[in-house]
């Protein structure tokens, strides 16, 4: 028991020196930013994140990686917006002061509770294949897979955007307030300047050499062959007019206008790996309303992401896995919770790399996967002592017969995650991305081009069996967002998500069990060092107190590997009344009212 108590003293520790490292790390931003200095309000809650405390508020709330973001947010549920107007403003601002994670060029999943009718609804903004992309779009001409950043950069990685028209479809449902008002904070800071952060100052220096391929991106990134620095105010003209353009004639130019032919142009011409985007798929693209996954756990409902996204379906997978073991009595600080969390991920990620992809093209078993009965017979698994020695994928209930091959999953972590509550019972959790930090490294109007279709499995068959998520014309690239929002007796309680690729889901899964079963506040289960399996290894969070566990999990049998987690996790816990927590590892705060 002493060194249970020891143990959770050192995970203590650990987060407070991540969010003392992360507000350090942050103040400059707020004090090189001239006339844009953060709010007080923003500065307490940056204070709160660094003592590991949650912010609490009554009427409204909104959580994001980037504290200019969420004040842009905050002044439209300030002013009576609903949760999806702000989402908006914080969108178009994090397209700007975060543009290697997600904006214009990207691709957005939104999950919302309808705090009017009880319902959750979740529409799908990710991007597209063209309708003349093949299986082997990844592949050289002997139909080997190519290296990674051979398919990211240029033009040949892009897929159809669909922040655009998700921003436009969430305002028509959801929206109050004016829908041209909700660009001013995001016009005015392009226009004049707003301090480059030290995460964004980071990412530009470790990607100098892949901006300066392009020349439109190179000027505006890496300035005369110098990468930005922390704290130089960086003006951005182009995305300030591509906002007024959005702001005032809506989505349509984008798609069918002068940004969609500038779009076009530029994937089509991207010098040594240009692609087959047309002004088709743009005027072809939709947002779709998909059904929404919910899953029981422990007497909650745990909603979120359909396919295309295998994010509400794996989290719910390792949930429904676990469920048979009492996880709230083991606690955090045992290697047998860790074997269980770990064993259980590694299963649902067999099933995921075998049976999810876009549910358009290829039949899934949704229900199938994420029946109890299943998932009670495959936790049998879980009954040793010891780590699994090979994981297959399971047989769930379906009503198709198919031959699949599993895939080959590359997956790089970026993105964002923004959760917000408003004022009148709504709660609205949406990731959103432009895949690899800095997407195909493609600016066009001031914005990035995603790489989303590198999320497709570059090999599209084994002997002669197809891979789920090949890539095929009009196809949308399988996801591992996870925006969730959980349900007690019908109300939200969680609204949580994180960035980071497929650790994405592992990220959410131990952030709802983190508050659920081990009943911490959402700042504390949030921080929470990071242990995250999926495909074997163990990957375990370096310079936190998670590391401790690395030889029990050894003498169990796991590979383990120490490196850094960097999640996003934005949550916000709704009883009384409303916390936020925001990830110690970036630069996000969380601000209410
Ligand atoms: N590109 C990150 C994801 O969709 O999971």
């Amino acid at each position: 028991m002493t060194r249970l108590v020891a143990l959770f003293a050192c995970l203590l520790w650990a987060q407070a020196t991540l969010a003392q490292e992360a507000a350090d790390a942050v103040a400059p931003e707020a004090a090189g930013a001239g006339a844009l200095v953060l709010s007080g309000a923003a500065a307490e809650a940056q204070d709160a994140k660094a003592q590991g405390r949650p912010v609490e508020a009554q009427d409204w709330m909104v959580v994001a990686a980037n504290p200019l973001a969420v004040e842009a947010g905050a002044r439209v549920l300030r002013d009576g917006g609903t949760a999806a107007d702000a989402m908006i403003a914080v969108q178009a601002v994090l397209g700007l002061v975060e543009p290697q994670s997600s904006g214009l060029g990207g691709g957005a999943f939104l999950v919302w509770y309808d705090g009017q009718t009880g319902e959750i609804i979740t529409l799908d903004g990710r991007e597209t294949a063209p309708l003349a992309a093949t299986p082997r779009l990844f592949q050289d001409e002997n139909g080997e897979p190519l290296e990674f950043f051979d398919a990211v950069i240029g033009g040949r990685s892009v897929g159809v955007p669909g922040v655009p028209a998700l921003l436009a479809e969430a305002h028509a449902r959801w929206g109050k307030a004016r829908w041209r008002g909700l660009f001013r904070e995001a016009i005015d800071l392009a226009d004049k300047g707003f301090a480059v952060s030290p995460r964004m100052a980071l990412m530009v220096a470790r990607d100098a050499e892949r901006l300066a391929l392009n020349s439109n991106t190179a000027k505006y990134f890496v300035p005369r062959g110098v990468p930005l620095v922390e704290g130089t105010l960086l003006k951005n003209p182009a995305y300030a007019n591509t906002l007024r353009i959005l702001a005032q004639e809506g989505p349509e130019p984008f798609y069918t206008g002068d940004i969609a032919r500038d779009i076009v142009e530029a994937v089509q011409n991207a010098a040594g790996n240009p692609d087959v985007l047309s002004g088709v798929d743009m005027a072809i693209y939709r947002v779709k309303e998909r059904p929404a996954v919910c899953a029981p756990y422990r007497g909650h409902n745990v909603c979120g992401m359909g396919p295309p996204s295998s994010g509400a379906l794996t989290v719910a997978q390792i949930l429904g896995l676990l469920v048979q073991n009492d996880i709230a009595q083991l606690g955090p600080s045992n290697p047998e919770t860790w074997r269980l969390i770990g064993d259980a991920s590694r299963l649902a990620f067999a099933d995921r790399g075998l049976y999810m992809a876009d549910s358009d093209f290829v039949p899934v078993p949704v229900e199938g996967l994420i029946d109890p009965a299943y998932l009670s017979r495959r936790s049998g698994l879980l009954q040793g002592d010891d780590a699994l020695p090979t994981v297959r994928p399971g047989r769930p209930e379906f009503d198709h017969s198919l031959n699949l091959a599993p895939d080959d999953p590359i997956e790089q972590p970026s993105t964002s995650h923004i959760s917000i509550v408003d004022r009148f019972g709504n709660a609205l959790s949406m990731t959103t991305t432009i895949e690899n930090a800095f997407g195909s490294r493609l600016m066009v109007r001031g914005f990035l081009l995603n790489n989303e279709l590198t999320d497709f499995s570059f090999t599209s068959h084994r002997d002669g069996v197809p891979v789920a998520n090949r890539v095929e014309p009009g196809k949308r690239p399988r996801s591992s967002m996870a925006p969730t929002i959980v349900l007690e007796n019908g109300k939200p309680v969680l609204v949580v998500g994180s960035p980071g690729g497929s650790r994405i889901i592992g990220y959410v899964a131990k952030t709802i069990i983190a508050h659920l079963d081990w009943g911490m506040d959402v700042q504390t289960a949030v921080s929470l060092p990071h242990l995250i399996n999926r495909f074997g290894v163990y990957d375990i969070e370096a310079g936190t107190s998670a590391t401790f566990l690395a030889s029990e999990l050894e003498t169990l049998g796991f590979e383990v590997n120490f490196r850094d987690l960097t999640s996003g996790i934005h949550a916000i816990s709704i009883g009384e009344r409303l916390m936020g927590g925001a990830d110690p590892r970036r630069e996000g705060i969380a601000l209410g009212e």
